[in-house]
């Protein structure tokens, strides 16, 4: 049993009111079977929703890790979710292109897996509202694991042990696709990350250099970085809207249009995470970048014109920041990093 999981029983066991309460909060629906699983939410941090349908259980979280790291999930059993989503990396691919069991690259860049619970829109356009759905598509998609579900049911309910992990989780040893997506979401939803040096400074226990600070400063300065606009405040570095940050002038990648069909919406992603994000180069979509300085120089003055270009940009006067300033923006943001998170073997391959 993970170290959580036994925090999370000993917690329903002994300290039964207190920590229902705690549960109640996210957690409401019935427990169809299972252990439920305490959820801590992090200080700031708004109230992530759980869906009714899928409570998370020590059980089914525990099952979940297991399943992203199997290589049973593709067909050829040689990759699994970790494949293209590294712990060290904060769940990302340092490759620019990831790569799927038939060595085919997609031409979006893998996003990092962490402080899911709050999302509401996965993928860089948006394209699923639903984690647990979304689990399911990296498993069939022919870029990715390329296994018919069939397969991997079959696969799954003939295991010695697999049967009886989904018995103690779903109260049923006849394997179902709705299961694995709800085990996978549920581990995914305890990935949290909330303990960089920039979070140990908010509580007061460790301080910012003189250039972090200077950085943290431009972050919020609406005539320098303004970076908080769409990397918001909130805990969580990100506003989870679609935005266009002048890329380019034309597209090769709608984006968000490609799921809305709207042309305004052309050239909008999803505003990613700046949390870990010394972790997770390279950067953007499409992976462009390889340096943090190289992402801040986009926003100082190679950001492109674009009829959709977000205006908390457009507005902006080129080569605002020195490159003094610009230093300080990335000092800052490598405040972010949290490394409780890659160190963690509750999130590590079981
Ligand atoms: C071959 C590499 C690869 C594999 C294997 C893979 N992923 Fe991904 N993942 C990606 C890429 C690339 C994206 C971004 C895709 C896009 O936006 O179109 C992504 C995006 C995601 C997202 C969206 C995150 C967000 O913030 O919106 C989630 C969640 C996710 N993957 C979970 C999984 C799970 C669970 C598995 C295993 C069942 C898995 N992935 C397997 C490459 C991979
Ligand atoms: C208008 C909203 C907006 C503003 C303002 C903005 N960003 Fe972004 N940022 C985004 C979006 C959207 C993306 C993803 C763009 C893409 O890939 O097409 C992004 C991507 C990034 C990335 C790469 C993240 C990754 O995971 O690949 C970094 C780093 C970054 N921004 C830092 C900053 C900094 C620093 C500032 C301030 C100087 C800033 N951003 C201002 C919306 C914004």
């Amino acid at each position: 049993m993970t170290k959580w999981g036994l925090i999370g029983c000993l917690g329903a066991v002994i300290f039964l009111n207190a920590c229902t309460k705690e549960i109640e909060s996210v957690n409401t629906a019935e427990f169809a079977s299972g252990t439920p699983y305490r959820l801590e939410v992090p200080p700031g941090f708004p109230k992530p929703v759980i869906p009714a349908n899928n409570p998370m259980t020590v059980e089914g979280v525990a099952l979940g890790r297991r399943l992203f790291y199997d290589n049973l999930l593709s067909a050829n059993n040689t990759m699994s979710c970790a494949s293209c989503h590294l712990q060290n990396n904060a769940f990302t691919d340092p490759r620019r292109f990831s790569v799927g069991i038939d060595s085919i690259a997609g031409r979006r860049n893998a996003m990092p897996l962490f402080n899911l619970a709050w999302d509401r829109h996965f993928f860089w356009d948006g394209g699923s509202t639903n984690l647990e759905s979304q689990a399911i598509d990296p498993i069939v998609n022919p870029i990715e694991l390329h296994q018919p579900l069939t397969e991997m049911l079959a696969k799954l309910n003939a295991h010695p042990e697999y049967p009886a992990l989904f018995q103690k989780a779903f109260g049923s040893s006849t394997i179902q696709t709705a299961m694995v997506a709800k085990a996978i979401a549920q581990f995914e939803r305890s990935i949290i990350s909330a303990d960089s040096k920039y979070d140990r400074y908010l509580r007061g226990e460790e301080s910012l250099t003189e250039q972090e600070q200077q950085g943290l400063q431009l972050y919020l300065d609406v005539d320098k970085g303004d970076c908080f606009h769409c990397h918001t405040m909130n805990g969580l570095f990100t506003d989870y809207e679609f935005r266009n940050t002048g890329l380019d002038s034309v597209y090769a990648d709608d984006g968000r249009a490609s799921i809305t069909l709207n042309p305004d919406d052309v050239g909008k992603f999803k505003t990613p995470s700046l949390r870990n994000i010394a972790l997770t180069a390279p950067y953007m979509h499409d992976g462009r970048f390889n340096t943090l300085m190289e992402c801040v120089e986009h926003y100082n003055s190679g950001f492109n014109n674009h009829p959709n270009l977000d205006p908390n940009i457009s507005t902006k006067e080129r080569g605002r920041m020195t490159q003094a300033e610009m230093e300080a923006i990335v000092a800052f943001l490598n405040t972010l990093t949290d490394y409780s998170l890659i160190q963690n073997p509750n999130f590590s391959a079981p």
